[in-house]
């Protein structure tokens, strides 16, 4: 709700796509990739997802389902970030094709924020409901992992609280 217009024109978001595919990604599987969420489109999907999340549980609070509408609304670009994992690959792992999907949800965040935009990692429900994968079009076997919602800070961001590196490193002496 912190980030509105503008978002990336058209070259940044080719330059900012272009960079986020550049992950790690063992067998060369390309095991993601990404829908675009902007202009009008944001607004119906949000509306689509409440009306699904009603069709669900017909007991909703009316105020989740107010959140669901307005999901969308307030970055200019959101992008889904989508999971392509070959559960079975002879090679590689399940869990390494997912970080790599992983990679490019965090490439997009670092990527907007070295054009100057804000941008933040959201999931929600909708990410683990089977019908809304339907209702953006993914595939069997897809999977949300994230929205990446992108625009202009409207605020200054205050930092919050962070683990010290010296808490969660150690090393090895055998
Ligand atoms: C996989 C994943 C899902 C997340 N989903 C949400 C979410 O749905 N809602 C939320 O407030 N933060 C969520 N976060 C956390 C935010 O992306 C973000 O880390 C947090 O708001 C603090 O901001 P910063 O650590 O990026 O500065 C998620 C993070 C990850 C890695």
């Amino acid at each position: 709700m912190q980030l509105g217009e503008p978002g990336p024109d058209p070259a940044q978001l080719a330059r900012l796509l272009e960079a986020a595919v550049r992950v790690p990604d063992h067998g060369k599987l390309a095991p993601w990739r990404l829908l675009l969420l902007r202009g009008d489109a944001k607004a119906r999907c949000g509306d689509r997802l409440a009306e699904l999340h009603a069709d669900i549980d017909p007991l909703t609070p009316p105020k989740k389902l107010e959140k669901d509408r307005g999901r969308f609304r307030a970055a200019p670009l959101v992008i889904a970030v989508i999971a392509r994992i070959e559960e079975n690959h002879p090679k590689i792992p399940a869990q390494e094709q997912l970080l790599s999907a992983g990679c490019v949800a965090y490439n997009l965040l670092l990527g907007a924020q070295s054009l100057g935009f804000g941008a933040q990692w959201l999931t929600g429900w909708s990410c683990y409901e089977p019908q809304a994968a339907a209702l953006l079009g993914l595939a069997s076997g897809e999977r949300l992992i994230a929205y990446i919602h992108i625009g202009t800070s409207r605020e200054p961001v205050p930092d919050r609280d962070r683990p010290a590196w010296r808490d969660v490193v150690s090393e090895w002496k055998g």
